[in-house]
């Protein structure tokens, strides 16, 4: 018999992969995993078929195709009113997770503290622990899910390396203000810390409120990896490409881990994009109303519920705090539900080494009306 010493005790199999098998199972409406179940746009579709028929299908340059990331530049130009350099910043991954894991990697030594705020997206922790880091949980305040500055403030330490956010939030919605990121500035300047800033969700975002990205903070660009994923932009979660923008420095070191971990994304998934992007630049925009409909459906929907909802501020994912109705921890009444009513979520408690809200559940409103109005008329007969 081999001997192996895992490297990652913590970690089984996903909740996302668990909870997607349960309501199959037990064919449960599935509002868990964060994947829409409408089609992307047919222009972007068309593009994929036509990039493979017309031969874009071998090894792309490692950075990623020239053409997207053009495109990307142009993207960042008019949403974000940012320049930055195409050949020296960007980076195309395949999947946000892969880009997030590379800057990790090529940052983070063993003995380095990276501080992650709780509730937080699942892939942070192991990365760090791949790095040999440390993982400092912080945890969001309890009004709001906002950032408790003099937490963070107090957590870091002379071995603190990088300080990992993500704005709009997975899984509670929340966003950051200007003033969380002057915070965020501040501190990562006084104790030159790197940032990694998951902004995969940059889109959906919602009641007039302003994506916050940290290439627009001048102090928080110079020392910033920011994360992407097409997946969520274009309804492609399947295809599983995403970029990373950093200063030349430091995409210089992320690219070093990136050509050895896959080298590059998938070409003509690149092409597609690049394509379609040129011809409807301005498709992301459109998101924000489209998804923000979506979440007033659910919403209203669930107004003779007995759960207490604080509309969703950003990503697709509401929050329903059910401490009205029951005290079972989350994790429980997730499986629970998703056996015996039929709608299946994700328990947050998951998302953080010390819970401190244990009474919310996540729900994915990327999908059809017609299922968002089914499950909550389930949802509103607990
Ligand atoms: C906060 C957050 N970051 C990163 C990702 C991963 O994105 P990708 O599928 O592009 O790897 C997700 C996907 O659910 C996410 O919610």
């Amino acid at each position: 018999m081999v001997t192996l010493q895992t490297k990652l005790p913590k970690v089984g199999t996903t909740i996302f992969t668990r909870m997607s098998a349960m309501a199959a199972e037990h064919n449960a409406i599935n509002l868990s995993q964060g994947f829409p179940d409408f089609e992307a746009p047919l222009g972007l579709r068309e593009a994929l078929a036509r990039a493979t028929m017309e031969g874009h299908n071998q090894y792309a340059p490692m950075a990623g195709l020239p053409a997207l990331r053009e495109q990307l530049a142009h993207q960042l130009q008019l949403t974000r009113g940012v320049s930055v350099n195409p050949d020296t910043e960007i980076t195309v991954v395949p999947g946000a997770t892969e880009g997030i894991y590379c800057a990790v990697m090529a940052c983070v030594k063993p003995g380095d503290e990276v501080i992650v705020l709780d509730p937080c997206y699942d892939s942070y922790e192991p990365s760090i622990e791949l790095a040999g880091g440390v993982a400092i949980h912080v945890p969001l305040g309890n009004d709001g899910f906002s950032p408790d500055w003099q937490k963070i403030r107090d957590a870091v330490t002379p071995r603190t390396r990088m300080i990992m956010v993500n704005t709009p939030h997975n899984p509670t919605g929340s966003t950051f203000t200007p003033a969380d990121m002057d915070e965020l500035q501040a501190l990562a300047e006084e104790h030159d810390l790197l940032v990694s800033s998951d902004e995969v969700y940059e889109h959906l975002i919602y009641d007039g409120r302003q994506h916050c990205s940290v290439l627009q903070w001048e102090g928080l660009r110079q020392r910033s990896f920011a994360h992407y994923s097409f997946g969520k932009t274009f309804s492609v979660t399947g295809w599983k490409t995403g970029y990373c923008v950093a200063p030349p420095a430091l995409t210089a070191e992320m690219r070093k881990v990136h050509q050895f971990v896959a080298f590059v994304a998938v070409t003509p998934v690149q092409q597609a994009i690049a394509d379609f992007l040129a011809a409807e630049p301005g498709y992301p925009q459109t998101l924000a109303s489209f998804y923000q409909a979506k979440r007033d459906l659910f919403y209203n929907a669930l107004a003779d519920s007995r759960f207490k909802i604080t509309p969703s501020g950003g990503t697709y994912f509401q929050l329903l705090d059910y401490s009205a109705i029951t005290d079972t921890p989350d994790y429980e009444l997730c499986e629970q539900w998703t056996r015996d009513v039929g709608v299946a979520s994700i328990p947050i408690s998951i998302f953080s080494e010390q819970p401190q809200a244990q009474h919310y559940l996540r729900f994915c409103f990327a999908k059809s009306d017609e299922v968002l109005l089914q499950a909550a008329e389930i949802l509103c007969k607990i």
